[in-house]
């Protein structure tokens, strides 16, 4: 090899940075290759509604929620996976990115995931926003792909396997078969609405009103609890009364506020499982499903699928962090991966 030749290859390798993106509905990780894990950060922005600024981004933005001054408005950019305010969503990007040293990032190769079935305009959103923020060649995976890599699912193998990640916007439902997915499908039903579902509870069964903060405290708290008689305290406001108040509140009765939207993902299993070929749905007999995303660990769902669907359940190992750990294997093994990587020369 000619020493120009040897010189570029190494220095273009050198500098350039394999950088994996999970942007959510309620969390957005980036994984840089080689350095692991690098942001992992609530999906919220702080801005500044006088001046427009942004105030604070990421678990800063989330914590003041509810508890805001006047002038601060908290936005969630993405909804149901997809990218609903571009100009926030790339702020976010930019500040998460700008972690990463920016001399680096500006030459990085992404993989970033999307939902399945998200159109063309979306996709396009998501390409754009990482391109502007800084990227060199951006990559697209699906979302439930990713997990199914990410729980340890050996995509090659001839066997069908399903997967199932709830997030906080999307709740994913892919079956994955010799090397890719067979059929997916994205409900728009996960973590967040079960928030409100409690909020919902409280407020008509208890008369107390209370956050959306609270709502999910409370939800992460009691959602794996095995004791369903075990008490928790929730304080908000009384309705009518108009002041504070606090009082105890069962695990059980969350369990019976988020019954509505599980048993609605159990129907989309269901629905799923009827339209896959018979040779996979047998596969399925013997795999059981598998489980990511933040509501992988409700313990009502894994009991419910278990107990309607007669399926094995798998709730896979750190499962909030499926997805990325997915992506990231794509990023090390990119080759093997190229057919489940959705390249950025093709049209959107
Ligand atoms: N221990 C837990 N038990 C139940 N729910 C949880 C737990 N931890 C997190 N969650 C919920 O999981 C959701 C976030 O999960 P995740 O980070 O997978 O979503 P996301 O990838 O940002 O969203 P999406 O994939 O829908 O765009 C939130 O609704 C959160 O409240
Ligand atoms: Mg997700």
């Amino acid at each position: 090899m000619k020493f120009l030749d040897f010189f570029k290859t190494n220095i273009s390798t050198r500098s350039m940075r394999d950088v994996a993106i999970d942007l959510g509905t309620a969390n957005t990780v980036v994984y840089v290759k080689g350095e692991g894990i690098q942001v992992d950060e609530p999906t919220y922005v702080a801005i500044n509604v006088k001046t427009e600024d942004v105030e604070f981004i990421g678990s800063k933005a989330k914590e003041i929620i509810g508890r805001t001054a006047k002038h601060t408005e908290i936005i969630r950019p993405l909804k149901n996976g997809v990218i609903s305010n571009y100009e926030i969503t790339e702020k976010m990007i930019e500040e998460f990115l700008g972690k990463l040293k920016k001399d680096k990032f500006n030459s990085a190769r992404v993989i970033i995931c999307v939902p399945s079935g998200v159109t063309q305009v979306e996709r396009r959103a998501v390409v754009e926003v990482v391109k502007d923020a800084g990227a060199k060649d951006v990559y697209l995976i699906e979302e439930p792909v990713a997990a199914a890599i990410g729980v340890g699912i050996d995509l090659f193998e001839p066997k069908g396997h399903l997967i199932v990640d709830i997030g906080g916007g999307t709740t994913e439902i892919a079956f994955i078969v010799s090397g890719g997915p067979a059929l997916s499908r994205s409900v728009k039903v996960a973590g967040d609405h079960l928030n409100d579902d409690i909020v919902e509870y409280i407020k008509d069964e208890r008369n107390l009103l209370i956050g959306e903060k609270t709502a999910e405290e409370l939800k992460i708290n009691t959602i794996s609890q095995d004791d369903p008689n075990k008490e928790y305290e929730i304080r908000g406001r009384e309705l009518g009364v108009g002041l504070p108040k606090s009082m105890k509140i069962k695990a059980s009765e969350i369990e019976g506020a988020i019954e509505r939207h599980i048993d609605m993902i159990i129907d989309e299993v269901r629905i799923t499982i009827e339209e896959i070929e018979p040779e996979v749905a047998a596969d399925i007999y013997e795999t059981g499903i598998y489980l990511s995303g933040g509501g992988a660990t409700i313990r009502l769902l894994k009991e419910r699928i278990e107990e309607e669907l007669k399926l094995k359940v798998t709730v896979g190992d750190d499962a909030i962090h499926a997805v990325i750990n997915g992506i990231a294997k794509v990023l090390d093994d990119f080759d093997d991966y190229k057919n489940v990587i959705i390249s950025p020369t093709i049209e959107y």
